[in-house]
């Protein structure tokens, strides 16, 4: 064995994947490298099982054949990398492991060289040992990354992106790159901001999405855009949600909506083919926001299964409770049927009730339960034998299910029975296992933010609304106040925008742009931005919108969501190389950090937290 260190006197270029190696090679002697994987020693005879990026093969030390050797490999422990030079032979018929691709033949070790020698792993790598814990995992993830599920997200991520680049190329689109220090670009989430060293008090903020780039790079006649571009958004982490994260950005010139949503639709289905086998349908279909809201209580809709809300506005007459009266008089009041729910105990049911008060601002979640004989419920005395045969027609319900109910404000009867329902889908079993998709269009231009009494963007403030409403944006903008008919008109205006639903998850969405700076100053005035706000953030936009901007619209999928959903993995961490802790830190490298005194004077920055975190 040589020494570990010194270079190697081994000719890599003939080395053999681990995983090529194969009965054909009966016979052959070769050259594999990698890492020490599992071992077995058998007094005599040594097997080491050794691993590379393709795959796993089965080397053999032999005393019989060289006792030299065999001595040299009985030192050689987990992760190792070593260099074997060996002949290839058929196993004994009683040996083959069929569940290994190279399981037919295993290596017969004539030359060893230890590469480099390994501590032991504080983390399994075994695939059939329990996973460590994610800290542990994240902080030594050079040998996280090492297992088979991390090797398959990456080389499946690789693959996607491939795919759409090939894809997007063959379309006739450019890959171009925009800038990472930038001005602020508003998709709602808070920036992260660069000091900058040359001009001082002055700061850079990373792109939230290329969005008024790739606007420009369209007045600028590129025409055909795209771009996988990285994105920072300073927000609350979850589940689904990175601080850094990738999309696939893509603008187009002269085309309308129906062409970039085609386009789109043969993109996923040709990189989800290619990347996870699965076949997603070619003409997804399409859902209003409207409707979504109504049906399924949510604009990302899950489905795959139906268990759609029941409207019950006017059955409430029909019943003498109070709570649902009210609420059918003042706001909104609907039920959720799910299919086999009788089965909940009243401890369940008490749980749910705590759920959607607490994370909702439910004021309570009646039900009742069907059985053969009829209705059980608290509330049956409330309700007549005519509202309660209404209720059983409207919802479908059959003996074994529940009723839910939700009175409130619109927003949070929505957003109660949407979670209600997808929680309770995955609890009983409900949700298939496959992929569905779906667009959700006729997005309103605006919402009302309750908190702050004024008009935002539904999806960013440079989406088109639909032609025939743009005067009502027009008007209302130029009107010296806006009156309650204005701002109900408003919420009315429909826009051009379209986001793409797999699986209940949203991945990706876009819109036609405005492409007339007057109506884009309105959508600003209308927003609460100032003209001198305006002219001070997207200046450079109003002022490229005047020097010949052609129609134009585009989209932005999240490639970690697709990669999520695809790989069915919990957590986006999983699909990323080296992903952030919920609380933004990466545990491997221990950023963020502080930095000392003379980097923070030359950046003219000053902190003001108590004292610098020692983690
Ligand atoms: P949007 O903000 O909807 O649109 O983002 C597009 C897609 O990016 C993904 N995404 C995220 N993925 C991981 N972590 C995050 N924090 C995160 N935030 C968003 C989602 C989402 O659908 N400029 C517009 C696109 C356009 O109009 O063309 C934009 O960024 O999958
Ligand atoms: P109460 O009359 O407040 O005792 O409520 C009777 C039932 O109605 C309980 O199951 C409550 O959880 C439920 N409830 C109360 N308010 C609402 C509401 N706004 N929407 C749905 N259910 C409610």
């Amino acid at each position: 064995m040589s020494q570990t260190g010194f270079p190697s006197a081994l000719d890599f270029s003939k080395r053999r994947e681990c995983n090529s190696v194969a009965a054909a090679d009966n016979g052959q002697v070769i050259t594999v490298c990698g890492w020490v994987y599992r071992y077995r020693d058998q007094g005599g005879v040594l097997f080491v099982d050794l691993r590379d990026r393709s795959g796993v093969v089965q080397v053999v030390f032999d005393m019989a054949i060289d006792a030299e050797l065999l001595k040299k490999a009985e030192s050689l422990r987990g992760e190792d990398v070593i260099a074997v030079i060996g002949k290839v032979r058929l196993r004994d018929k009683n040996a083959v492991n069929a569940k290994l691709a190279t399981g037919e033949i295993e290596i017969v070790a004539t030359t060893l060289e230890l590469l480099s020698k390994a501590k032991p792993s504080p983390i399994p790598l075994d695939e059939h040992d329990q996973e460590a814990s994610e800290e542990l995992r994240l902080e030594y993830r050079f040998l996280d990354l090492r297992r088979k599920p991390m090797q398959e997200a990456l080389r499946v991520r690789h693959e996607f992106i491939r795919t759409v680049r090939n894809f997007l190329d063959g379309e006739g689109f450019w890959e171009i790159e925009t800038p990472i220090l930038n001005k602020s670009t508003p998709e709602g989430a808070r920036d992260f901001l660069v000091p900058s060293r040359l001009n001082a008090g002055e700061f850079y903020a990373l792109p939230q999405s290329p969005q008024i780039f790739k606007q420009l790079l369209m007045v600028a006649g590129s025409e055909r855009y795209y771009q996988i571009a990285r994105c920072f958004r300073d927000e609350d982490l979850r589940r689904d949600r990175q601080p850094e994260f990738t999309q696939i950005d893509i603008e187009m010139s002269f085309i309308d909506k129906e062409m970039i949503m085609a386009l789109n639709e043969r993109l996923i289905a040709a990189a989800m083919q290619s990347a996870f086998g699965v076949t997603v349908d070619a003409k997804p279909e399409r859902i209003t926001y409207h409707d979504a809201m109504e049906l399924y209580g949510n604009d990302k809709p899950d489905t795959r299964f139906a268990m759609q809300l029941t409207e019950l506005g006017d059955w409430a007459a029909l019943t003498e409770f109070k709570v649902f009266k009210g609420a059918a008089e003042t706001g909104r009041l609907k039920a959720l049927c799910v299919p086999g729910g009788a089965s909940l105990s009243r401890k369940d049911i008490d749980d749910l009730t705590q759920w959607v008060m607490q994370d909702y601002k439910a004021k309570g979640l009646a039900w009742v339960k069907v059985s053969e004989t009829g209705l059980e419920s608290l509330i049956t005395k409330f309700l007549p034998e005519a509202a309660q045969q209404e209720l059983l027609k409207r919802t479908g319900a059959k003996a074994g299910d529940i009723i839910f109910f939700a009175g409130d404000r619109a927003d949070i009867v929505f957003a109660t029975l949407s979670a209600l329902r997808l929680k309770l889908a995955e609890k009983l079993n409900l949700i298939p296992d496959t992929y569905k998709a779906s667009w959700v269009v006729d997005f309103p231009l605006f919402d009302w933010d309750h908190e702050t009494e004024s008009l935002l963007s539904v999806h960013h403030p440079f989406t088109a609304p639909v032609p025939e409403d743009a005067h009502i944006v027009k008007a209302a903008a130029n009107a010296a106040c806006i009156t309650p008919e204005m701002q109900k008109a408003l919420l009315k205006v429909r826009s051009n925008a379209y986001d793409f639903v797999l699986n209940g998850v949203e991945i990706g969405g876009g819109s036609l742009r405005i492409h007339a700076s007057d109506l884009q100053q309105a959508i600003f005035r209308l927003l609460k931005i100032s003209d001198a706000e305006a002219e001070s953030r997207f200046g450079f936009l109003l002022k490229g919108l005047t020097f010949g901007a052609p129609p134009h619209g585009g989209i932005a999928f999240g490639v970690d969501r697709v990669l999520m959903l695809g790989l069915k993995r919990a957590s986006i961490r999983d699909v990323m190389a080296f992903p952030k802790t919920q609380k933004g830190t990466c545990l491997m490298s221990g950023a963020p950090s502080p930095v000392d005194e003379k980097q923070l004077r030359e950046l003219y920055v000053k902190s003001t937290a108590p004292v610098a975190k020692v983690r």
